[in-house]
């Protein structure tokens, strides 16, 4: 009897889905593409309206995590992060994962949506995948250390529940905040057009240097085993909310770049 039970609570975790290794939960993506859609110019609003067919980007924000589990989108799988190890300095493309990273994998879609010679169905699939990974690289755990997969391997107890650092940063506070993704998209920060100006400002690598140097501080701040709940959440979700904010604003550049 106990091993039937077992064998069906498998059967229905595998069912369901279930993975330790997800991104900023549905929420925090769909946040991210929301606020981006509010800073679009004119032109990138046309051009993307004809790539989606009148959806918006947060519709379309979680498409790079609903093909992660076909066996035909596998390849994709690496491009949700880039680990630059605690030795290395900077991101070197030669040592970069053959199988492609979230550097690669954004310079490759912007490639394809700048190209006049793209299909409008490689468009519409690189135009998904970019609004979703702009979003992963403001979670400083996808710019993480490979010997943990990105905190996923550093065990915490968020409240009762067992959890990972990478998922407590994915999801678990983000959820607790119990904001819808328009909620949070509303609730931004005020930010002067200065203030705007000097976020989008940069290259690709230096927010990806500036996300690691996040990951630093914070890998510092959690022990496995650690048990976090309300004091971890007030000290960190003006953090979450910063980075929901800055991937947005900061996809709003790349496609407004893309489209002028
Ligand atoms: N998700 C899965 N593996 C990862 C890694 N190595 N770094 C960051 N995020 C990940
Ligand atoms: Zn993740
Ligand atoms: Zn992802």
């Amino acid at each position: 009897m106990k091993k039937i039970s077992i064998l069906i609570l498998l059967v229905c975790i595998s069912l369901s889905g279930y993975s330790t290794e997800g991104d900023w939960g549905k929420t925090g993506h769909r946040a991210t593409a929301e606020i981006a859609e509010n800073h679009l110019n004119k032109k990138a609003k046309k051009a993307i309206d004809e790539i989606l067919n009148g959806h918006g980007l947060a519709f379309v924000a979680n498409y790079a995590d609903d093909i992660k589990s076909d066996r035909d989108f596998r390849q994709y799988g690496p491009w949700h992060y880039v680990n630059i190890d605690p030795d290395e300095e900077t991101y070197i493309a030669a040592n970069a994962n053959k199988e492609g990273d979230l550097v690669q994998a954004i310079r490759k879609c912007v490639a394809v949506l700048k190209d006049d010679t793209s299909t409008k169905k490689e468009k519409e699939f690189y135009l998904k995948m970019l609004v979703h990974f702009v979003g992963d690289l403001h979670q400083p755990f996808h710019t993480g250390h490979s010997e943990d997969k990105g905190g996923n391997d550093i065990q915490v107890r968020w409240f009762n529940d067992g959890s990972n650092i990478h998922r407590v940063w994915d999801s678990e506070m983000i959820e607790f905040y119990q904001m819808s993704y328009t909620e949070l998209a509303i609730n931004t920060k005020n930010l002067t057009p200065a203030e705007i100006k000097t976020i989008q400002n940069g290259k690709l690598l230096e927010w990806v240097y500036e996300s690691r140097a996040m990951a630093e501080d914070l890998y510092s701040g959690v022990e496995n085993g650690d048990k976090l709940g309300y004091r971890y959440m007030y000290e960190h979700m003006p953090t979450v909310l910063d980075q929901l904010q800055k991937g947005g604003l900061r996809l709003a550049k790349i496609l407004n770049d893309i489209y002028s």
